[in-house]
């Protein structure tokens, strides 16, 4: 079943690549003119993308509006169906915030999954309008509201998938280990003057930019999606992702621009007796 299900939403990728590449373009466009807007809706305050909190609101109240339905509660079926339309607004404009900068095959999953939205947002506005009036025979806005409510669990599955299955909007170091033991660093001796550059510490890759005699170092795989920020740039005393931009503080890896909404992993760097450099993750519980 889940295979048969997974080659179905790739096998709509031949209209969902294209579709998605001129939406992404618009999309990307739009809010990467009016960043702190799409900070906001990335969910960047919250250390949580936001798109994945909103996204219940509609879902709990279109399941109460089949409910209300059966049992002929038509007042309440038709408010729960008006808050369950304006929270599905809120989280596709989310969701859209996460989309301007989702790349391949998370953004072709990401176009199924919202076109399927869209979809089951206007068939719901199409019940909402036919309940107005107060009709005394509601078979079409119960039919409709139902057809939506399929479009609505397909979307979601989906949706589900372009999180669970790709791992979009996913800390890149959910997994990482908070190990405060130093490690071997593989540095070079004299590490230039606020240049980014990558450093090997076990396993972990490290992008270390010293600053007079401070030397910072964060983990090289940016939290957002795994752009490496040893190629980024150093901005107002933050590093700036290559691939997307979010910001992280040098000094202590909180994130400071989005569209990651996670902080980065801070490492300490020392010197050894042998001249050499070691490395351990920053934890509060070390200090
Ligand atoms: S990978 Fe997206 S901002 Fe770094």
């Amino acid at each position: 079943m889940a295979r048969f299900l997974t080659r179905l939403i790739d096998a709509q990728a031949v209209w969902a690549r294209p579709l998605g590449d001129f939406v992404h373009g618009i999309v990307h466009w739009l809010f990467h003119r009016m960043k702190p807007v799409r900070d906001f809706l990335n969910g960047t305050w919250l250390g949580h993308p936001l798109h994945a909190v909103l996204t219940d609101v509609p879902i709990g109240a279109f399941t109460l509006v089949i409910i209300l339905d059966i049992a002929d509660q038509r007042q309440a079926a038709d408010i729960a169906l008006g808050v369950g339309l304006l929270a599905m607004v809120a989280a596709a404009l989310a969701g859209f915030a996460d989309y301007a900068d989702t790349d391949g095959t998370a953004r072709v999953r990401a176009t199924v999954h919202s076109t399927l939205m869209v979809v089951a947002l206007v068939i719901y506005g199409i019940s909402l309008a036919s309940r107005l009036g107060a009709p005394a025979d509601r078979t079409v806005p119960i039919v409709a509201s139902l057809v939506a409510y399929l479009f609505l669990a397909a979307g979601a599955f989906v949706g589900g998938d372009v999180v669970y299955a790709l791992g979009n909007m996913v800390d890149r170091h959910a997994w990482r280990s908070r190990s405060a033991k130093w490690t071997a660093l593989e540095a070079p001796a004299d590490l230039p003057e606020g240049v980014p550059t990558k450093a090997k510490a076990g396993a972990q890759t490290l992008v270390l930019i010293r600053r007079g005699e401070t030397i910072h170092a964060l983990h090289d795989t940016c939290a957002h999606a795994g752009g490496p920020l040893s190629d980024g740039r150093i901005v107002d005393g933050c590093i700036e992702c290559p691939w997307h931009g979010s910001r992280y503080d040098l000094a202590t890896g909180h994130l400071r621009r989005g569209p990651s909404v996670y902080d980065q992993p801070r490492y300490e760097v020392r010197r050894t007796a042998e001249g050499g450099w070691e490395a351990r993750r920053w934890t509060a519980a070390a200090h």
